[in-house]
Formats: structure tokens, sequence, C-alpha cells
């Protein structure tokens, strides 16, 4: 665990795993916040039973990660102002939760993000994935800031669920290769057609491209992108006639990956691109 962190007023922040004794303190944590920010993070706007929080505190014994931050008082108070948890799923990645007490945000978060990445890297967790309200605009900010791409979108109510590697720029594919991978570089990574693609039996990775503020994409910064070299195909929907950022994106392709077949798009947003695409795939994996 990392060594304390001092803060102003002679208090100090410790972070280490959450244990059977946190279940008190959890509760606090989570009465203390706003019905918005219940919502974010359980997806419903009151309390989740205590069982729930039970079952967060004992996460070490199933084997998957669980972090608690505190702050130390001078008085000798300790009050705890976040959690980090990370269970693992059976794809291989961990299933991120965060939570940081409104009186302690605005450097915990990525803080929290970074130790829980860690910590999965260690345990050999590739990616970390997360389902997210489309207005959570603080934990978007902190996926986008790691290198996310997203995995899919629901409606009612709206959440993006979004993937980032817990070490490197970007994710990688999920292990096993039982169905063709395709990757869309597209500004706020959500594909008008990406519902149609998943439906016809592919895997479908949507990535920012190099356009965003919080641009983490290798092949622009003169690397090979992993997603990329290890797709069926790739959809760059950067438009290279208004950006630098797009025409940069095109020559790491043609550099990098000239052996993945791509196909460029739009804009505007072409019909008939999924056909395109299913011409362009190899055969389905047998
Ligand atoms: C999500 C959460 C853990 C973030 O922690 P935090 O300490 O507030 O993190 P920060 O204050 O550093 O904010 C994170 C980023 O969001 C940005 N941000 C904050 N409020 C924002 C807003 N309203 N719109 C857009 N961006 C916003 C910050 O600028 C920061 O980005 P930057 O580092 O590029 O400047 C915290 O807000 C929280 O506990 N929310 C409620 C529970 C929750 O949503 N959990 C996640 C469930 S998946």
């Amino acid at each position: 665990m990392p060594a304390p962190v001092a803060l102003a007023g002679g208090r100090t922040l410790t972070v280490r795993p959450v244990s059977a004794g946190d279940v008190e303190a959890l509760l606090s944590l989570y009465r203390s916040l706003p019905e918005t920010d219940l919502y974010r993070r359980f997806f419903q706007a009151h309390l989740p039973p205590r069982t729930s929080i039970e079952r967060m505190a004992g996460a070490a014994l199933r084997g998957d990660i669980g972090l608690v931050a505190e702050v130390h008082e001078p008085d000798g108070t300790v009050r705890l102002v976040g959690e980090a948890a990370c269970a693992v799923l059976p794809d291989g990645d961990g299933e991120l939760a965060l939570t940081v007490a409104p009186s302690a945000r605005g450097w915990l978060g990525p803080y929290l993000l970074a130790l829980l990445c860690d910590e999965a890297a260690a345990r050999g967790l590739p990616n970390i994935e997360a389902d997210v309200l489309q207005d959570n605009h603080p934990m978007l900010a902190l996926a986008q800031a790691r290198g996310y791409a997203t995995m899919d979108h629901s409606e009612c109510p709206s959440t993006v669920r979004v993937v980032f590697n817990s070490v490197g720029r970007v994710p990688t594919w999920p292990p096993g290769h039982d169905r063709r991978r395709v990757l869309v570089e597209v500004p706020g990574a959500r594909w008008h057609a990406e519902a149609e693609a998943r439906a016809a039996g592919l895997r479908v990775l949507v990535c920012p491209g190099p356009t965003s503020r919080w641009c983490r994409c290798p092949a622009v910064a003169g690397r090979p992108c992993p997603l990329a070299a290890a797709a069926d195909a790739v959809v760059d929907a950067v438009d290279p006639d208004t950006s630098e950022a797009g025409r940069a994106l095109l020559r790491a392709h043609h550099e990098f990956h000239a052996r993945t077949p791509m196909l460029l798009e739009g804009p505007p947003a072409a019909a008939g691109v999924l056909d395109r695409l299913l011409e362009l795939l190899p055969p389905p994996p047998r």
C-alpha cells in the first residue's frame, strides 16, 4: 500500500484493503452522498441493504480487490472518505466500483483509481470495465483520462460500458477470438452502427480516436495500437480532412497496421456501412 499522504491542517490520508470491520464506516460514506451520487454509484437512489455492504467488505475473501481511503485528523479521529473496488469478471477483467465523499473530491478519485489499477495489474487483470451513467461526467472523465474504449451503450437508464487498461494506454481485446473483432475509431466513442454490428455477431470496441482532450492514442504517438493490430478490421471515422489528428491516425494505420483491413467512414456517417464491413472481414472463426 502507498505511504500516507500529508494533507493540510496536520491531517493524513491513508489507503488500505477493505475489511469486515469497515461496514459501519462504508454506510456512513454512502449516507453522506446526495441522491444523484447514490444513483450514480448503485443505480438506485437509496442505500443498498446492509448485506450488500458486508459483501463489499469481504472482497478479499472472494479474491476481489477492495480499497478504502481514510483521513486521520490530528485529534485521532478517522473518517472513511473513499472506496474503490474491482470484482473479477468471467472474461478475466475487473468490474469497477468507486466512491469519493463529496468533501474529499478534487483529486482522490483519480488517485484511488490509479492505486486500484496497479493492484489489478499486479493480480493479472488486464482491463477494468464499468457501467457508467451517461451523465456521470466526473466518472467518464476518469475513464477517458485512462484511455478508454466503449463496449456497449444502453438506454433506460442511459449507460455506457467502458473499458480501460490497468497499465497501458489502451485496453486489450478479451481473451479468445470467438467473434470477429472490429475496432471503430470515432470522436465520442459512440458509433451509429454498433448495435447492428454486435447483433451481426461481431465483437465491437469503439475508441474516441486521437481528437479527444485526453488523447492516449498510441498510433498517433508513433507506436502500434494493440487494439488495431489484433482487430479483424478497423473502421476509421475520424475525419482526416478537418484535423491533423485524423491525418496522423490514417498515416499511423498505414505504417503500423497495414495488414488490418480498414474502412474509412465519413463524416457524414454512411448508410450501408455494416454491409461494406462484412464484405471486408475474414470469415467468422470456426
Ligand atoms: C466519480 C468520482 C469517484 C470522481 O472522484 P473525484 O475525486 O470527484 O474526481 P475529480 O474531482 O478529480 O473529477 C474527476 C474528473 O472529472 C472532471 N469533472 C468533475 N465534475 C465534472 C462535471 N460536472 N463535468 C465534467 N467533468 C467533471 C474533473 O475535472 C476531473 O477531470 P480532470 O482530472 O481532467 O480535471 C466521484 O465524483 C464520486 O464518488 N461520484 C459518485 C459515485 C460515482 O459516480 N461512482 C462511479 C460509479 S461507476
